[in-house]
């Protein structure tokens, strides 16, 4: 069966564009690809520096792919420390890559545009993750569109390490970024991004996660202007949430007058209160589980380390380091 692989950083509430731009569109793949899911939490000390919130965060990552539905018997979930031999296939592909390749990484542009100090960690985060994608001899990585570039620096490396080392040492992975989904609109329209500040986060309470939505930016137009279902912030999540008939209904009040920005947001809140309130309940009692969360991610963990020193035996052999 082909393999998909997919991580999350925890290092922060998990949003509404991971759900839609990642999470989702990974359980999709549960059936037809033998599917690992991890917890990014060595990708996350780029920049959280609070052990007891990585940890929490952590946890939190995990207890959101439980509640959404991820079935730990049918996958692979784990955290990415639990599999250390990462580090050691991110140190062989960093000796085949060039300097030019981290200059392009847009966690590296986007600390030197906040004219912050950027680590060495920040640098290498391209290569651990070229690394979390190539120990699993993963075939493809559903991802969101902000990801194309780090996939585009696995492959080229996973082509290096063949070329120097033998076809089939590595296997060449695609991306897999799902066009109605590749960019989830914000609060403010921009895309939506925990270092935007504009994330709808999953896990509110109802009464904060209405405040939120009604926080959505959207033009002057009053209850009898038409509006522009397209370019709505509203709108555009309310399409990726609803039923086809729901939204064909909200479509055509927006082009007809009578109707103002704020009964459409209070839909969208419906729609997104009642798909979440379930899993919301699911997070929560996960979270309430933290052994039985644990004993979830040393299993997966167990199931990971199988797979990864396949391929290391492979790798330490091509390489010459037996
Ligand atoms: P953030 O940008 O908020 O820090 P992450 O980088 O942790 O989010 O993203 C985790 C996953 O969710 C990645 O696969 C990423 O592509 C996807 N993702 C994040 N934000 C969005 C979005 N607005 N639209 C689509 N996918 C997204
Ligand atoms: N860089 C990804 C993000 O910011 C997280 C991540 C780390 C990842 N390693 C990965 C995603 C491997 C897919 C595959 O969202």
């Amino acid at each position: 069966m082909r393999r998909s692989l997919t991580g999350i950083k925890p290092t922060g509430d998990v949003h509404v564009g991971n759900w839609l731009g990642a999470i989702e569109p990974a359980k999709q793949l549960t059936s037809s690809f033998e599917s690992f899911y991890f917890i990014a939490d060595y990708h996350a000390m780029t920049s959280v520096r609070d052990a007891d919130q990585l940890r929490a965060s952590s946890r939190e990552v995990a207890a959101t792919w439980l509640a959404l539905g991820l079935d730990p018997e049918k996958t692979v979930i784990w955290r990415q420390s639990a599999v250390p031999e990462v580090q050691e296939l991110a140190w062989i592909l960093a000796c085949q890559a060039s300097t030019g390749v981290l200059e392009r990484g847009h966690a590296v542009k986007a600390a030197k545009d906040g004219n912050q100090e950027v680590s060495i960690g920040t640098w290498f985060y391209p290569i651990l993750m070229a690394a979390d994608i190539l120990l699993f001899d993963t075939d493809v990585v559903p991802v969101g569109q902000d990801q194309k570039q780090h996939i585009e620096v696995t492959r080229e490396l996973a082509r290096k390490v063949n070329h120097q080392f033998g076809e089939g040492t590595l296997v060449v992975p695609e991306p897999l970024i799902q066009e109605n989904v590749a960019t989830i609109p914000g609060l403010d329209g921009r895309k939506m991004s925990k270092s935007y500040g504009n994330t709808i986060p999953l896990w509110l309470p109802p009464k904060k996660l209405r405040k939120l939505v009604m926080k959505i930016v959207t033009d002057s137009r009053g209850v009898d202007d038409i509006k522009d279902p397209d370019s709505d912030n509203i709108f555009n999540l309310y399409k990726l949430l609803a039923t086809p008939e729901q939204v064909a209904d909200l479509r055509e009040r927006y082009l007809k007058p009578g109707m103002g920005y704020g009964h459409a947001k209070q839909e969208l809140f419906e729609v997104l209160d009642g798909l979440l309130s379930e899993p919301r309940d699911r997070y929560n009692a996960w979270l309430q589980d933290p052994d039985g969360l644990e004993d979830v991610l040393s299993q997966g963990a167990n199931k990971a380390r199988v797979a990864a020193n396949a391929t290391m035996s492979r790798v330490r052999e091509r390489v010459g380091l037996i």
